[in-house]
């Protein structure tokens, strides 16, 4: 039990108690207890030391609706709180998703998470006023794009702690926001029949699991009747027979199990009961998008490509392109 990280899913839970999610609680404290307690982890005290002695400093001002995710100005903090900040946001590299910017500090992460949403902003229904999941939110860079899109609540899952614990890094200077991340796989995401969310995200996920099938019957379980599917994922051409299984690692990554043709994809949306399905942009992953960087120091995108040929990866499969395809869930 900690008693920081335990207050911040209390109010997650009154959120949700206020919305016809709530029937979501009947199992939702035990599952986040079990996630972030039950399971022996190193670095898990270091981390929630870490986020116990950030400074406690008001934000002058905080905006969601930039590239940049900006919280509070350097002029907010003196000049030991600043010091302090940094040691404690060096603690949690590497960062991956963003960019950030904490009271002047600049978190180079190393995606470009901002151009994502701007290729999938461009598509979606007004999120003004909707219930919004978030599934393998990482850290929690679209959670706050989201929210500054206008949407009334937001929910991230991750399983991984360390995201959580990036996420409660910046939340810690967000003030009181309707956005919170629980430590939650999509396979543990309730059926909600029909009155789930309005919203559901899932982008970077479908290629991570071995059942790409079940994970898109669990994003559609989490949806409400009519409600908007925005997949984001790895690609390769090809038509509605074509997906590529790697015989081991692709990208270096070892976690990819199934990269389908857009074709395919949309087959498989169409099996489950999506309707309305749209693939609305297809973007190949360049290096100033994925790159090392002070923050993330470890290899990227130009390690995991060909060197004599970047249109192959290092294992010679075709290079990642990766769609964004929005649905509804059938009424
Ligand atoms: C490539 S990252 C994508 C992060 C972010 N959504 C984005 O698009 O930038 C994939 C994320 O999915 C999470 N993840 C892996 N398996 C998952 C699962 N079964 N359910 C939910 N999230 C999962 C990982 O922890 C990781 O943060």
């Amino acid at each position: 039990m900690n008693a920081l990280l335990d207050a911040r899913f209390a109010e997650a839970y009154r959120d949700l108690a206020a919305t016809r999610l709530a029937p979501w609680l009947a199992s939702l404290p035990q599952q986040v207890q079990a996630a972030v307690y039950e399971a022996p982890h190193g670095k898990r005290e270091l981390w929630l030391e870490t986020l116990a002695q950030l400074p406690k400093v008001v934000a002058s001002s905080v905006d969601f609706t930039q590239g940049t995710v900006r919280l509070g100005q350097a002029t907010d903090l003196n000049a030991e709180q600043a010091a302090a900040l940094q040691a404690a946001l060096a603690v949690f590299i590497p960062w991956r998703k963003g960019p950030f910017e904490v009271f002047g500090i600049q978190i180079d992460t190393e995606w470009r998470s901002d151009w994502k949403w701007e290729r999938v902003a461009a598509h979606l229904s007004p999120l003004q006023g909707r219930l919004v999941l978030d599934v393998g939110c990482g850290s929690g860079y679209h959670l706050w794009r989201i929210l500054g899109a206008g949407a009334q609540q937001v929910i991230g899952i991750d399983p991984s702690l360390f995201f959580l614990m990036q996420f409660h890094a910046i939340k810690h200077y967000a003030g009181q926001q309707p956005v919170h991340l629980l430590p939650l796989k999509s396979e543990d995401l309730p059926d909600f029949q029909g009155k789930g969310f309005d919203t559901v995200f899932s982008m970077g996920v479908l290629y991570h699991r071995r059942s790409p099938l079940d994970h898109l019957q669990e994003l559609k379980n989490a949806l409400r009747t009519g409600g908007e599917l925005v997949l984001e994922t790895l690609i390769i051409e090809g038509d509605e027979h074509t997906v590529l299984m790697p015989e081991d690692r692709y990208g270096k990554m070892r976690n990819v199990w199934f990269i389908p043709s857009v074709a395919m994809l949309e087959l498989w949306l169409r099996r489950l009961g999506f309707e309305n399905i749209r693939t609305v942009d297809i973007t190949t992953t360049m290096m100033d998008e994925q790159r090392s960087t002070a923050w993330m120091r470890f290899e990227s995108l130009k390690d995991f490509l060909d060197p004599e040929n970047p249109r192959l990866t290092i294992e010679g499969y075709p290079a990642p392109v990766r769609a964004v395809i929005i649905a509804n869930a059938s009424k």
